[in-house]
C-alpha cells in the first residue's frame, strides 16, 4: 500500500539564488533545507548516527556533512556514504504557483486519530 502524502506549504521564502544548509519548521517537524549548487533538498534534522542536528552542517558537494562526526549523506537521495550504513529521510519539494510545498508522509498516528 502506498504512502499518504501530504503536501505542506513552506512558511518561509526559499532563497534560490545561494547556497545554504538550514532549519525549516513545517507541519510541527524540523527539518533541515539545503540549497547547493542548483539542487534544492529538504531532509529531516536530525542524524542517525547519533543525533546530531544536520541544520548545523553543511555541504561538501554533493553531501551534507554532518558537524559532530562527519558522516556524508547524498543530498539527492538521503544515502550516507558506504562505509556508514546509514541515511537520511528525503522530503519532496514541489513549487506551484510561485509557493514551495513539503511533501510529508501521514504517520501510523495521523492515519489512526487524524
Ligand atoms: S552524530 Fe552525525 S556523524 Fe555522528
Amino acid at each position: 500500500m502506498e504512502d499518504e502524502i501530504t503536501w505542506h506549504k513552506v512558511p518561509v521564502k526559499i532563497d534560490d539564488t545561494r547556497n545554504y544548509v538550514k532549519a525549516l519548521h513545517v507541519a510541527g517537524k524540523k527539518l533541515c533545507l539545503i540549497r547547493q549548487d542548483g539542487v534544492l533538498s529538504v531532509t529531516s534534522s536530525r542524524c542517525p548516527h547519533a543525533g546530531a542536528d544536520l541544520t548545523k552542517g553543511w555541504c561538501e558537494g554533493e553531501k551534507l556533512i554532518c558537524p559532530f562526526h562527519r558522516h556524508r549523506f547524498d543530498i539527492r537521495t538521503g544515502k550516507g556514504n558506504e562505509n556508514q550504513g546509514n541515511y537520511i529521510r528525503m522530503y519532496p519539494l514541489k513549487k506551484e504557483d510561485g509557493e514551495y510545498y513539503v511533501g510529508i508522509k501521514k504517520s501510523l498516528w495521523d492515519k489512526i486519530f487524524g
